[in-house]
């Protein structure tokens, strides 16, 4: 199977994934286009989207699938990637490296278990070792089951775990993956990408 992947540019793909996000209607913290605009303005990021035949109507195409992922600095201002940087310099190092944040995303349920977040993690990563990026991380929680099983399958390591004493299924588990040119050799999902404009 090959994947129609499509790039965003900012605007465009923040409405797009606000759209998606209200469709699903699944997701646990729905991010607003102006969120998403506000939190990639003025740094290095890439909104991937893919696209598959919609079942009633073969011939017409619709967003399945989404991935946000973005720079992350040592010194970052906006409080909220501040506190991830600080939760992650024991575990990460930023200086003199580029690193990347996987942000947002998620397969709208009809489409999960095709391969779509592979191609988009895959494109995304391809498109982050060609910039210079030297490792991607993401975070995600205990009770998020079916994402740490996919980060499981694209062989994502945890590099920290931060214990919710409450309630343990809200845990935090922090995950990383280095982006050396054998990760790109183990890519197999066949993609094309198109740019929305
Ligand atoms: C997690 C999610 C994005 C996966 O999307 P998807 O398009 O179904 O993923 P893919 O089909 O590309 O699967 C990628 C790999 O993960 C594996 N995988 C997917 N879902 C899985 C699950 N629930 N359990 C175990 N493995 C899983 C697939 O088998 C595949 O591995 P392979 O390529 O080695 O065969 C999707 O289930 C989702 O949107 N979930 C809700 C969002 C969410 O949990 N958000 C939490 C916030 S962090």
């Amino acid at each position: 199977m090959e994947y129609l992947i499509k790039q965003y540019p900012l605007e465009k793909g923040a409405l797009e994934i606000q759209y998606l996000e209200e469709f699903f209607g699944e997701f646990p913290r729905k991010k607003t286009a102006q969120e998403i605009i506000n939190r990639l303005n003025g740094r290095e990021y890439l909104i991937l989207m893919a696209e598959a035949p919609l079942p009633d109507d073969p011939g017409m195409t619709a967003p399945v699938s989404f991935k946000v992922v973005h720079e992350i600095r040592a010194n970052e201002h906006e409080p909220r990637l501040r506190d991830l940087v600080d939760r992650l310099r024991d575990s990460v190092k930023f200086e003199d490296r580029k690193v990347l944040y996987s942000w947002i995303g998620g397969t709208r349920s009809d489409w999960r278990g095709q391969g779509h977040f592979r191609a988009l993690t895959e494109e995304s990563e391809a498109w982050a070792h060609t910039v210079g990026f030297h490792e991607v991380v993401v975070k995600t929680k205990n009770k998020f089951y079916d994402m740490r099983g996919t980060l499981d399958h694209l062989e994502f390591d945890v590099v920290k775990y931060e214990v919710d004493a409450q309630d343990n299924r809200e845990s935090k588990v922090y995950l990383s993956k280095k982006l050396t040119s054998e990760v790109l050799r183990s890519h197999r999902s066949l993609r094309t990408v198109v740019h929305a404009h």
